[in-house]
């Protein structure tokens, strides 16, 4: 099947540049992307053109870290930190998720909602049940998402009804497992954190990842209490990040969520291992766990990439998460007496789209062979539209982040 979609087109090819075409073709066969061409070659001749005239045509959004159930609590219960957070509002809203009639509600308006802002691929956790984790699964292949979700395992200080047995942990993971048939979501090991996983479950976790080569998430170093509370639960891990290292849960495919508080060492370990730091700007300001140091990573070539981490981070938009990654990296800017440099807008985009794209076996950019996996967007609602070049065009349209002025989006397929 030939897909050719014409109008202007931008594409993050590297960090600190957008390469813009005015008025060009961008063309897939069998959802994977040909090239972009100035004029259509002659063997598109007779195809049908998508005319999509003066609008943008630009790369679609992963995010790289947010919980499925937390959707259902978006926007409230945001004034406690981390650990407290989760005690009185988040464990006791996942353990509802037992219930898999509730899941696939939620489920069903969380996929609904990601395509409508453009957001293609994710890296999810979901919660601690099997049967709900499939639901949510089966939701986002339909809704035509690509990417993974983890059922989430915790042992040790959950909340009331909300944690599994060292046993329950490992048997419902291997079932869970068992049964993951799905097109284009894929499993993912998901030890919540430390605090929340004994050294015997990490050490399986680790074992079936090996076993399975499957990739992980988890979280590290988000909150100051966190990081000393895992000192004392692991007296013989120095530092956080070696509780996973320990464990075989540090490789080139394990996602790491936050990294706030992430020492220079552990930094180093990261970039070794090549493990990826997912930002998330939202959730760490939601919770006051402190501002993540991004600019400083990115100059170490620390591999970032970024999340909504919804429900700590209040928008699935990754719009919204963009700007608020901006606005951070100002006030590190701002902290540092305008000495460490602030994200650039092409910087931001980029770790919402291009950054992630080796995680999912792809070259940055809307590169030859990867999926055509772009948003549509109409600012002709907008005034000055005909003053601005393409590239301003782009950069309003990231600030203003209008939902509404999405009209198309395609994975691979059009799915919006
Ligand atoms: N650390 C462990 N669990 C969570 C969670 O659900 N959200 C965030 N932001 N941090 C966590
Ligand atoms: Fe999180």
């Amino acid at each position: 099947m030939i897909t050719i979609l014409k109008g202007n087109i931008i594409s993050a090819d590297k960090i600190n540049e957008f390469k813009i075409f005015k008025d060009s073709f961008l063309v897939a066969e069998d959802g994977k992307i040909v090239g972009i061409f100035e004029k259509l070659p002659q063997k598109y001749k007779d195809e049908k053109v998508e005319d999509y005239g003066n609008k943008l045509i630009f790369q679609a959004f992963s995010d790289m870290h947010l919980h499925g159930p937390q959707y259902a609590m978006l926007g409230t219960g945001l004034d406690l930190q981390l650990l407290d957070w989760l005690n009185t509002y988040t464990f006791p809203v996942e353990a509802q998720f037992k219930d898999q009639e509730l899941a696939r509600d939620v489920y069903q308006k969380l996929a609904k909602e990601l395509v409508r802002n453009g957001t293609t691929r994710v890296c999810m956790f979901s919660s601690t049940h099997v049967d709900s984790t499939l639901i949510l699964m089966e939701e986002l292949d339909k809704a035509g998402i690509s990417g993974y979700v983890g059922k989430v395992n915790m042992d040790r200080n959950g909340g009331k009804n909300y944690q599994e047995t060292t046993e329950e942990s490992l048997k419902e993971t291997k079932r869970w497992l068992a049964k993951c048939n799905f097109k284009n979501i894929k499993p993912i090991i998901t030890p919540r954190f430390t605090p929340a996983c004994s050294d015997e479950l990490l050490k399986q976790l680790g074992k079936i990842a090996i076993k399975s080569e499957l990739p992980i998430q988890s979280h590290l170093s988000e909150n100051k209490n966190e990081i000393e509370w895992v000192k004392k639960l692991c007296p013989d891990s120095k530092e956080y990040w070696e509780t996973y290292k320990k464990h075989k849960l540090w490789t080139n495919k394990t996602l790491m969520a936050h990294c706030v508080h992430s020492t220079e060492s552990e930094l180093e370990a990261i970039k070794k291992a090549g493990v990826y730091v997912v930002h998330c700007p939202s959730s760490n300001q939601n919770v006051i766990s402190g501002y993540a140091q991004v600019k400083e990573m990115l100059n170490k070539g620390v591999r970032v990439v970024l999340g909504s981490d919804i429900a700590g981070g209040d928008h699935i938009s990754m719009f919204e998460n963009i700007v608020d990654a901006i606005k951070v990296s100002k006030g590190n800017h701002y902290n540092s007496n305008y000495k460490i440099p602030f994200l650039t807008v092409e910087e931001a985009f980029y770790l919402a789209t291009s950054a992630s794209a080796p995680f999912f076996n792809e070259r940055p950019g809307l590169a030859k062979n990867n999926v055509l996996n772009v948003i549509i967007l109409d600012d002709s609602n907008l005034p000055f539209t005909d003053k601005l070049s393409i590239k301003e065009r782009f950069k309003r349209a990231i600030y203003t982040r209008q939902k509404d002025a999405i009209v198309a989006v395609y994975n691979g397929v059009k799915i919006y």
